[in-house]
């Protein structure tokens, strides 16, 4: 019998939060992640996280009790069935505020918000690595906090700037739109895994 491939596994409602790991107003990530949004299927309860005030990890400060920011980015992440985080690289690596915030939503392990959670990566530079590297150790952060980070497909975007529009300041682009569907149905079916 040949069954006809669906698009979603189900049309069942899923949350998600997403997180940008750029701060800065004008962020490529940040258009990146808007060009995604706009492809979320309608299925997808969707809440953004900010890391815009999350404080330096203080181990003397959590004994005290949790910041606040850091209290609604674990429960943004822990309502969720699946975080998707888009971020930069800097000198090869992931954005100081990003590595900040998982050790933060890590902690303490009993409760922490990434453990056996699903997690998607994706990250736009005007150069030409597509931010491999940076998600290279997200990955290993996510995955020493036992979570669940999809494999495969890749979100990389390389040469943003030129892919963006100078008047409306959008990323605009066809292949990539097309390569978010596939991105979006792949983690559509991750988060159902768990
Ligand atoms: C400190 C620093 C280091 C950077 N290192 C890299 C890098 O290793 N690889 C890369 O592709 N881009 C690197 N960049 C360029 C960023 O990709 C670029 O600034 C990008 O626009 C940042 O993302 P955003 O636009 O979302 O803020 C670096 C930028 C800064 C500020």
């Amino acid at each position: 019998m040949i069954v006809k491939a669906v698009k979603f596994m189900t049309g069942e409602q899923m949350n998600v939060t997403v997180i940008c790991g750029s701060l800065r107003k004008e962020s490529y990530n940040r258009k990146l992640l808007d060009l995604m949004k706009a492809e979320f299927p309608e299925h997808w309860e969707v809440e953004e996280a900010f890391l815009h005030h999350i404080p330096l990890y203080h181990a003397d400060v959590e004994e005290v009790g949790t910041p606040e920011a850091v209290v609604k980015l674990k429960l943004a992440m822990m309502r969720a069935d699946g975080v998707i985080i888009v971020t930069p690289e800097y000198n090869n690596g992931m954005p100081g505020v990003v590595k900040n915030a998982l050790d933060w939503a890590s902690s303490p392990p009993a409760h922490s918000a990434l453990t056996h959670r699903a997690f998607a990566l994706a990250g736009a530079t005007p150069g030409s690595g597509g931010t491999a590297l940076s998600q290279y150790q997200v990955r290993q952060t996510l995955t020493a906090a036992e979570a669940y980070v999809m494999p495969g497909p890749k979100m990389l975007v390389a040469g943003v700037a030129k892919k963006t529009n100078k008047d409306s300041g959008m990323l605009e682009d066809e292949k990539i739109t097309r390569h978010v569907r596939k991105f979006v149905e792949a983690f559509d079916s991750w988060m159902h895994r768990f």
